[in-house]
């Protein structure tokens, strides 16, 4: 079954310059980009997106860098496409990552990890109606 999942390209990317080549690795691996948009997350904004980190050490890390530079956010359709982004993402710590994730391609580290996935279905639901509305998504 079709599904869709939340994406957001991180400022550590964007600075680089890496929309293009990681988007190149998410179309390359079957997902198709049916929303996206350039913004600058506000504190606020990256707080609550984040809120599940809120009692975490390195969370005030982690709102500095997401708030840092532009972002790019998207939602991403495939068949099972939480599970598949996460895979195409590879693990949060890069030097865990498998070879050909994006992860392993481009994160500096930990926490300049480059990308972030939604982890369920429902946190989907939820990430993405944060940035996008209905008619903001084109399938
Ligand atoms: P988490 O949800 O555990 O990972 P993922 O992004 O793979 O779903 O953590 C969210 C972000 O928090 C992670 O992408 C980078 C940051 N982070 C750190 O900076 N240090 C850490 O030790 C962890 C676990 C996460």
């Amino acid at each position: 079954m079709t599904e869709r999942t939340f994406s957001i390209i991180k400022p550590d990317a964007t600075r680089r310059n890496l929309t293009g080549a990681i988007n190149a690795v998410i179309e390359g691996a079957g997902l198709r980009i049916v929303a996206q948009r350039r913004v600058k997350l506000s504190e606020a904004q990256a707080r609550k997106f984040y809120e599940v980190h809120a009692e975490r050490p390195f969370y005030g890390e982690l709102v500095g860098q997401m708030t840092a530079e532009p972002v790019v956010v998207q939602v991403l359709e495939a068949e099972n496409a939480v599970a598949k982004y996460r895979e195409v993402m590879g693990a949060t710590n890069p030097e865990q990552a498998a070879d050909g994730t994006i992860r392993k391609q481009f994160a500096l580290s930990i926490g300049e990890n480059s990308v972030h996935g939604s982890d369920s279905i429902e946190n989907a639901g939820i990430e993405i109606a944060q940035f996008f509305t209905d008619d903001q998504i084109v399938g």
